[in-house]
């Protein structure tokens, strides 16, 4: 068994201003795996996952990377091991084109020549921005922009990716990138960890969901268990909504991960008797 790709112990983190964000996390993940994180605003999420990358460090407990703590290393030696695409993606784009923006992080790796512009080619393509190569970041839209930090730290080629709310502001096509982009890295065997609002994103995508609330880690499981009923008022107390799909499957004695086909044969079945 090889370590997991990442491990917190009771992680507690407080801002210098004195505000509390996470409390006693413990979490693990295992080398290769999809999971996603979800909770109300405010509930540590973003905080969580920038301990991953240094970028934050814990006021109280551990956390190791690929079975190593992160206490002693450099941010640009965890930058090996781990990509994070902001959830603001304005926070992470400086260069003055995309192409540039988008080798900027391998470059730092050491990478040069025919194998950088490899990395850059195929994370470009991998969002649908070839076209836009020479285009400055900034005359982009929002949706295009989110797309190019993800495209930056694919060419990061880091065995740990997270994606902090990747489908925010995508319209049908984009999410479908992101999908594709997400089984990608997992046929690779990355490990995946994605921050998101979008319920049903989550449902349809990660095999395990881990729900905070108020800093801590309050529920985490498949999405069969996690959006199941008798875990509505938990989910209720940190403003999440169960996916559409999770509350009629319920409903219809279906389940919470109810398939499009069943809630169709279902609801042709209650129409008949009706
Ligand atoms: N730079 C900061 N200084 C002080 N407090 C902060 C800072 N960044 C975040 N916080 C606070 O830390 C807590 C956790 O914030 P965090 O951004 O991790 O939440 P989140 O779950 O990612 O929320 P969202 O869904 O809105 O992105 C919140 O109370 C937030 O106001
Ligand atoms: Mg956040």
């Amino acid at each position: 068994m090889s370590e997991p790709a990442i491990e917190t112990h009771r992680l507690g983190f407080a801002y210098p201003d004195g505000t509390r964000a996470l409390e006693a996390v413990d979490l693990s993940i295992d080398t290769g795996g999809r999971v996603a994180i979800i909770g109300q605003n405010g509930s540590g999420k973003s905080t969580l996952v920038r301990h991953f990358d240094g970028l934050l460090r814990a006021t109280e407990g551990t956390v190791n990377v690929n079975g190593e703590p992160v206490g002693g290393r450099h941010v640009a030696d965890l930058a090996r091991a781990v990509g994070i695409a902001f959830q603001n993606p304005d926070r992470q784009i400086f260069a003055a084109s995309v192409v540039r923006e988008v080798g900027f992080g391998p470059r730092n790796l050491g990478v040069s020549g025919d194998d950088l512009d490899l990395r850059v080619d195929a994370a470009l393509a991998a969002v649908g921005l070839e076209e836009s190569r020479a285009a400055n970041p900034y005359d982009l839209g929002y949706s295009q922009r989110k797309l190019l930090g993800l495209a930056s730290i694919l060419a990061m080629r880091t065995p740990i990716v997270v994606l902090d709310e990747p489908t925010t502001g995508q319209d049908a096509r984009g999410v479908a990138r992101v999908r594709a982009i997400v089984d990608a890295l997992t046929e690779m065997g990355r490990t995946v960890i994605a921050i998101s609002h979008d319920m049903r994103f989550v449902a349809e995508n990660f095999p395990r969901v881990v729900v905070m609330r108020a800093g801590r880690i309050v529920l985490d499981g498949s999405p069969n268990d996690v959006f199941a009923e008798a875990s509505w008022p938990m989910l209720a107390s940190t403003f999440v909504h169960p996916p559409l799909a999770a509350r009629i499957g319920v409903r219809m004695g279906l389940g919470s991960t109810p398939t499009e086909a069943s809630l169709i044969e279902a609801a042709r079945r209650a129409a008949g008797q009706s």
